[in-house]
């Protein structure tokens, strides 16, 4: 059900009260008193129809635990920096690791936040003409997003707007961290990890993305625009 790192995740995030790591979801401060990440609440997405409550709890979780460990690895840095051992193993696979972590938080977020609506887009919305500019058609654009969203491997399917000359793409992202587009801006993010699906439908990863289109908070999609 879960990705070998996910689960080396929540078996963390279990003994990190015995390391002495801050609960996430609660303002935190490294040593220094620079602010750190803090997990968001989205449990007001309980409740959404082909959503059950224990999955959305199993996925909050697992944000949560990247949250934490976005902390962890620019904290272990910030100290590694202070103790002057930049040139060490640590300090390379600290930063090798922190894109995977940091997008492991981010994308979530950005997931969350475009769940939660109800209803279609609006054909006559600045989405929609949009989409159909550069898809030719808003229908096309729904069947290559869903198509990205099928591919055999977990990660992300994102709509991304390329800031450089406005024009949306959809891209697979390849666990959190893989295929991003440099300086792109996010638009729509559907996560196909395992774990945001087979809870509820088993290895139907098709009907797992019927319930997201029906969930998108449209709104909150369209507001990304640039
Ligand atoms: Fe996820």
């Amino acid at each position: 059900m879960f990705c070998r790192r996910e689960f080396i995740i929540m078996c963390a995030m279990g003994v990190a009260g015995l390391w002495g790591w801050k609960t996430p979801g609660v303002a935190q401060t490294i040593k220094g008193g620079k602010e750190m990440y803090t997990a968001k609440d989205y449990s007001k997405l309980i409740g959404m129809e082909g959503f059950s409550e224990n999955l959305l709890k199993i996925h909050f979780g697992l944000y949560h635990g990247y949250v934490t460990n976005t902390n962890k690895v620019l904290d272990t840095a910030a100290q590694l920096l202070k103790e002057d051992k930049t040139g060490t193993p640590e300090w390379a696979e600290l930063h090798r690791r922190l894109g995977w972590e940091f997008n492991g938080m981010r994308l979530h977020e950005y997931y969350f936040e475009n769940l939660g609506g109800k209803g279609q887009l609006m054909r006559d919305s600045k989405l929609a003409k949009k989409l159909a500019e550069d898809f030719g058609s808003y229908e096309s654009w729904e069947k290559a997003f869903k198509a990205v969203g099928s591919m055999r491997g977990i990660g992300w399917a994102a709509l991304y707007q390329d800031t450089s000359n406005g024009r949306l793409i959809n891209f697979w992202i390849n666990e959190h961290d893989t295929g991003h587009p440099a300086g792109g801006n996010p638009i729509l993010i559907m996560d196909v990890f395992e774990h945001a699906f087979m809870p509820d439908y088993g290895t139907k990863r098709g009907d797992y993305i019927t319930a997201f289109f029906k969930n998108i908070n449209w709104a909150a999609v369209e507001g990304r625009l640039k």
